[in-house]
């Protein structure tokens, strides 16, 4: 019998769902043994693309805070099958899953369609999403998913290139390079060849085991830690938290506030974080061994 394979997105440039699909080919050049499904989770009122400026920072405390819109009800054909395996394609908006994946998430069709199903996921960011996997490992958990495998791809240039880069193309569409500036967000090297991670997924998958696959993908470059912005991500949830919280309780200047938030960030990412990276690197001789073991972990499927 056909097994049933679920592809499961939202992507407003293109570039997760390109990743998905070439992660799907391998499944799909087997149509005698894969039958396929593409599930794009759709908004009742979707997010702008490209992102006019002042919605951008306005996006931040729903986005924080997980607050859930309404999605379009998933298709019949989505919902009427049970199936083998998942590929969960995902994006980080502000160090958590992005509000379309939070919304499919809080929907009630999620448990429908992951409990007691394997899922591989699948992110395609700036480079910060450690701590945002580590968020739908929890939801996965409470869905009774069973998380067996992770690839999160990520702009390669550096932490400061590449926040020029992702402004330049989501406040205007451009992803090609301009300038000095290289092209944003994951290189089109990295795109066509993330067919690998199909065919990884699919041995594992044909041979009844996916213990080993996580490893295997590791071993073939699905995961890269940066332990500096490990560190920034911690601090960074932390500022989170209070902005995302006094924004929201504070209805009556949220305008005022959110612009005030634009600076800080800004500041953060220009001043403050070049400050942490200078103790990062000076207390990398004391902290080596406690870093190594968190690599090691965020590189895993388990939960803390
Ligand atoms: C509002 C917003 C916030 C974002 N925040 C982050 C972030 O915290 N960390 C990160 O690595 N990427 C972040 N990104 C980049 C996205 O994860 C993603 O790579 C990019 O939006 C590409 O979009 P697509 O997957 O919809 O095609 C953000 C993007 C948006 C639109």
């Amino acid at each position: 019998m056909k097994k049933n394979i679920l592809v499961i997105y939202y992507s407003q440039t293109g570039q997760l769902e390109e990743i998905v699909r070439n992660i799907a080919r391998p499944f799909e050049s087997k149509k005698e043994e894969y039958d396929i499904t593409y599930y794009n989770i759709q908004l009742k009122e979707d997010f702008p693309f490209p992102w006019p400026g002042d919605v951008f920072f306005n996006t931040f405390p729903e986005s924080y805070l997980q607050i859930p819109r309404e999605i379009i009800p998933p298709s019949e054909e989505v919902l009427s099958k049970k199936y083998d395996l998942i590929l969960f394609g995902y994006q980080v908006w502000y160090l958590t899953p992005s509000i379309p994946i939070i919304s499919f998430l809080k929907s009630g069709y999620a448990e429908e369609i992951l409990k007691d199903t394997p899922v591989v996921t699948i992110s395609a960011t700036r480079n910060m999403w450690m701590l945002s996997q580590e968020k739908l490992k929890v939801y996965l958990k409470n869905l009774q998913a069973k998380l067996v495998g992770n690839i999160a791809l990520v702009d390669r240039h550096d932490n400061y290139t590449s926040v020029l880069t992702i402004l330049r193309w989501l406040t205007t569409g451009q992803k090609e390079k301009s300038g000095m500036l290289p092209a944003a967000g994951v290189s089109d090297e990295e795109i066509a060849g993330s067919v690998k991670y199909g065919d990884i997924i699919e041995k594992h998958f044909r041979s009844n085991d996916m213990s080993h696959l996580q490893p295997d993908l590791v071993k073939n470059g699905a995961i890269e830690i940066r332990p500096f912005l490990v560190r920034v991500e911690k601090v960074g949830n932390k500022i989170f938290t209070v902005w995302s919280n006094l924004i929201i309780n504070k209805k009556e200047k949220r305008p005022l506030l959110i612009k005030f938030f634009k600076v800080y960030l800004m500041t953060a990412i220009w001043i403050i974080s070049p400050i942490v990276l200078v103790l990062h690197l000076l207390t990398t001789p004391i902290f080596w061994v406690k870093r190594q073991k968190q690599k090691r972990y965020l590189q895993g499927i388990n939960l803390k």
